[in-house]
C-alpha cells in the first residue's frame, strides 16, 4: 500500500503502474470511510488492476457556515478499510498541495449545479467539479467510481467529463444502506441517538412517495411526503421528482424519473434518492 501526500509521490507511483500496463481506477472520497465507500473500492478493484483512493476534505465545496472544520477525520482507520477493500494507493494531499498559491480557476457546470442541493449550497458543486477535475487530470484513471447516494454529484461529474473531453469512464455505484434503510453517510455520526431512530423515515418517505407517484397527482404526493417528514421532525429543503439524466424537475411521472430529497434532522443535513421504478417493480 502506497500513501502519497503530494503530487510528485503520487505521479511517481502511477508511472510505475502505467509502465506495467495496468488499468487504474479512482475512488474520490473525503475520508471518514464506511461500508458505502468500501463498496465503491471493491467494485473498482473488480473492474481494474489498481485502485487509487483519494482522501481529501475539500474546503472549496463547503459553504462558510458549513461543517468543514468539524468534518470527521479518521485517517488511520480509513487507510485500513481502503486496504482491506482492495486499494493499492491512497492519495491524501494537503490543501496546499491541491490548491497551490494563487489558485483561481473554478469549474462550473451551470444550471445542473444550481438546482436541488445547489439552491441551498450555492458554490458546492463548483467546489466538487473543480476538485474532481483536478483529481482526474492528476491521476488520469481509466475509470472513476461515484456513489448514487450523491445522485446530483454523479450527474454533475458525468456532465463535466463529457463537456471537457476527459477520457475517464464514470461509473455509478448503488447506495449502501443500514438495515433500517438509512443511507450510510460520514455525516450520520453527527446524529444523536434519538435522531438516529427518526432518520430512516427519510428512506421510508421516499419509498411511500415513489409507490404513490404513478397513479396520483405528483404535486399532492410530494406535498404529502414533505408533510410526513416535517411531522417526524425533519426540516425539508426539497423533495422533488426529476428527470434522471438532466435532473430537470417533473410535474408528471415519466418512466426513468428519480425522487431526490434533502432535509435537516437537528444540525445534520441528510440527502437520499431513489428511482421510482426501482421501488415499484
Ligand atoms: P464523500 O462524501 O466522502 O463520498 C465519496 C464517495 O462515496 C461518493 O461518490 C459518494 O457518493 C460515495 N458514497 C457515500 N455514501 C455512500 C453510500 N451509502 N452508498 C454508496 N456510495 C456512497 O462525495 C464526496 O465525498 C466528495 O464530494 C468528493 C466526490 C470526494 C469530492 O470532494
Amino acid at each position: 500500500m502506497i500513501i502519497a501526500n503530494d503530487l510528485e509521490t503520487l505521479q511517481n507511483s502511477l508511472l510505475e503502474i502505467a509502465k506495467n500496463g495496468k488499468k487504474i481506477a479512482l475512488v474520490p472520497t473525503m475520508g471518514a470511510l464506511h461500508t458505502g465507500h468500501a463498496s465503491l473500492i471493491t467494485q473498482a478493484k473488480e473492474m481494474t488492476d489498481c485502485v487509487v483512493v483519494s482522501i481529501f476534505v475539500n474546503p472549496t465545496q463547503f459553504g462558510k457556515n458549513e461543517d468543514y472544520s468539524i468534518y470527521p477525520r479518521t485517517f488511520d482507520d480509513d487507510v485500513k478499510l481502503a486496504q482491506q477493500s482492495g486499494a493499492e494507493i491512497i492519495y491524501a494531499p494537503t490543501v496546499e498541495d491541491m490548491y497551490t498559491n494563487g489558485f483561481s480557476t473554478i469549474i462550473s457546470v451551470g444550471d445542473m449545479g444550481k438546482i436541488l442541493c445547489g439552491k441551498f449550497r450555492p458554490s458546492h458543486f463548483d467546489g466538487v467539479a473543480t476538485v474532481v477535475t483536478k483529481l482526474l487530470l492528476r491521476i488520469m484513471p481509466h475509470i472513476a467510481i461515484f456513489g448514487m447516494k450523491d445522485y446530483q454529484q454523479l450527474c454533475v461529474i458525468e456532465r463535466l467529463v463529457s463537456d471537457l473531453d476527459i477520457p475517464t469512464e464514470i461509473v455509478g455505484a448503488p447506495i449502501i444502506r443500514e438495515e433500517d434503510g438509512l443511507a450510510l453517510s460520514s455525516r450520520n455520526r453527527y446524529l444523536s441517538p434519538d435522531e438516529r431512530k427518526i432518520a430512516p423515515i427519510l428512506y421510508k418517505t421516499l419509498q411511500n412517495t415513489a409507490h404513490n407517484l404513478k397513479s396520483n397527482n405528483v404535486s399532492e404526493i410530494l406535498a404529502k411526503g414533505i408533510a410526513d417528514l416535517t411531522e417526524a421532525g425533519y426540516k425539508v429543503e426539497y423533495l422533488e421528482l426529476c428527470d434522471s439524466f438532466t435532473l430537470a424537475p417533473l410535474a408528471e411521472y415519466e418512466e426513468g424519473s428519480r425522487l431526490l430529497v434533502a432535509a435537516w434532522l437537528g444540525k445534520t443535513r441528510l440527502i437520499d434518492n431513489m428511482s421510482v421504478e426501482e421501488n415499484n417493480d
